[in-house]
């Protein structure tokens, strides 16, 4: 696959691997993203990725002309941790190095190319992170199923560990 004219955005304009990059992210289009890729993101609500992109740097997407065709998104304290999120690649365009490179561009943004240790979390993928020099650690895992109400206090469901 030729993937020349596939453009990486991240939203902070803090770095881009393209100048141009007038991409805004269509939610929809991020909805539909992750109901075609990503098993644990089924159900999230669109006001929800809101509250996760304004929380989230760097938010990497990845743009075939207007159609989004992957995203990445982390979380740093700027020195010591980070954690990826939410990495994908559509399926129509996996196997072609671009999820390497998602992945890598997140690594190197200022927000995360200092920190001490970069997390992340994955059931099925980790041979994909080896790949890019992630190791596996299982002895520093642990996890509290917070149950999430929404602003009326209603349970929102949650969700599956990706
Ligand atoms: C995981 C994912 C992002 C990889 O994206 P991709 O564009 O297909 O990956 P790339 O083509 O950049 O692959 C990079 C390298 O990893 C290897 N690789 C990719 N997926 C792999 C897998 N499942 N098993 C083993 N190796 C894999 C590639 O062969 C390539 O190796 P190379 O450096 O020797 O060429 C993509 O498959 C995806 O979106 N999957 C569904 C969602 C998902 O599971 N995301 C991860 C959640 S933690």
């Amino acid at each position: 696959m030729d993937c020349r004219h596939i453009q990486f955005c991240v939203q902070d304009g803090t770095f881009s691997g393209h100048e141009n990059c007038p991409r805004k992210i269509d939610l929809h289009q991020l909805q539909n993203l992750f109901q075609a890729a990503a098993f644990w993101a089924q159900e999230r609500r669109l006001q929800d990725w809101k509250i996760a992109l304004a929380n989230s740097k760097p938010v990497v997407t990845v743009w075939d002309g207007e159609r989004l065709i992957g995203f990445a998104r982390a979380t740093s304290d700027g020195i010591y941790r980070a954690t990826i999120w939410d990495v994908v690649i559509h399926p129509d365009y996996q196997g072609a190095g671009l999820g390497r490179k998602l992945v890598e561009t997140v690594l190197m943004h200022p927000h995360v190319n200092r920190v001490e240790r970069v997390y992340l979390m994955t059931s099925h993928q980790q041979k994909f992170y080896e790949r890019i020099g992630f190791e596996v650690n299982s002895t520093t895992t642990m996890v509290l199923f917070n149950q999430p109400v929404s602003q009326d206090g209603l349970p929102i469901a949650a969700e599956v560990t990706p």
